[in-house]
């Protein structure tokens, strides 16, 4: 009986590899050593096809909210579900292998250009023309092709005949890997901090583009010019989920936390151009299409 049991593959409950639906049902998380949770009674909803955005200011939880979304961290108390499936009985390699995590560090392999695009799907044989696409779709292919060697180019400059790409090249590459793996869940912790604004906003567009019918993407952002157009924005402060709607729906709540953020950092954004006290009808689009700076 015991070695049947032990001859079970240690595993656990299989997922749904497109679930419709991810869903936070009272979700605590604790850091061991903090006197306040990162994460309290947190209960939010994530549907396949859309884009939603986290936003919040530095310490409200997002990238807490986000290992635990991603399953590198476990909650304290409430329960995360796909579909029907807690996270906590989940197969964890199955949960990675459907979820893209692009974060600030945007992993440096030091490989040749080929295999930083094609190692999201270790198991997969690299296929020339879904790479090409992977690559074009980011604008990578227009900095793999100025390498010497092209897609064989090594990417590290401490190994002879290697290449080394700036911050916003390692970025195009990044992008270009996660659309290659092709994840239901796509999580996006403030990827753009080595981005100028406009480039951010570049970089923001591809970033929804990666959202299909079966692929979630989660965008995580202190720069509110690039939530706009998120399909929902939950807005977090001090680990409590305190807001949440559209763009539009939370900026008409003049007396919001979202409202407030956002309007400061268009704001900032105005008065550092050109020094004058922004006017209240400070529309939206203007801070889109320029970007607040928020550095
Ligand atoms: N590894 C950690 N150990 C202890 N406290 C942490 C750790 N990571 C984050 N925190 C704390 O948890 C809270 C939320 O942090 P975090 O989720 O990183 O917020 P955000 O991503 O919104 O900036 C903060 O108070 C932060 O100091
Ligand atoms: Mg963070």
């Amino acid at each position: 009986m015991e070695a049947t049991a032990r001859a079970i593959p240690v595993g656990g409950v299989p997922v749904p590899g497109h679930p419709a639906e991810i869903r936070f049902e009272h979700v605590t998380y604790h850091y061991p050593d903090r006197e306040r949770p990162a994460l309290d009674d947190i209960s939010l909803t994530l549907s396949a096809g859309t884009v939603v955005a986290l936003v919040g200011t530095n310490g409200s939880g997002k990238s807490t909210l986000v290992k635990l979304l991603a399953g590198l961290h476990k909650a304290q108390a409430g329960r995360i579900l796909w579909d029907k499936v807690d996270l906590a009985e989940a197969d964890r390699d199955q949960v990675f292998s459907h979820i893209a995590l692009l974060d600030q560090s945007f992993a440096r392999w030091p490989f040749t250009a080929e295999t930083n695009l094609a190692i999201g799907k270790p198991a997969r044989v690299p296929e020339p023309e879904q790479l090409a696409a992977a690559a074009a779709f980011s604008g990578a292919d227009a900095v793999i092709n100025a390498l010497p060697h092209g897609m064989k180019t090594l990417l590290a400059l401490q190994f002879r005949g290697g290449s080394e790409l700036s911050g916003g090249q390692w970025q195009t590459i990044g992008l270009s890997r996660t659309r290659y793996r092709d994840a239901s869940l796509i999580i996006v912790d403030e990827p753009t901090s080595a981005l100028d604004p406009e480039a951010e906003i570049a970089c923001f567009e591809k970033i929804r583009r990666l959202r299909s019918p079966t692929t979630t993407v989660v965008l995580v952002t202190h720069r509110m010019a690039a939530v706009q157009h998120a399909d929902l924005i939950y807005v977090l402060h001090e680990g409590l989920l305190v807001e949440q709607g559209t763009h539009q729906e939370l900026l008409a709540d003049k007396a919001g936390r979202y409202h407030r953020m956002f309007q400061s950092q268009a704001d900032q954004y105005i008065s550092g151009t050109d020094g004058t006290v922004p006017g209240q009808q400070n529309h939206p689009a203007t801070a889109d299409q320029q970007g607040p700076v928020d550095r």
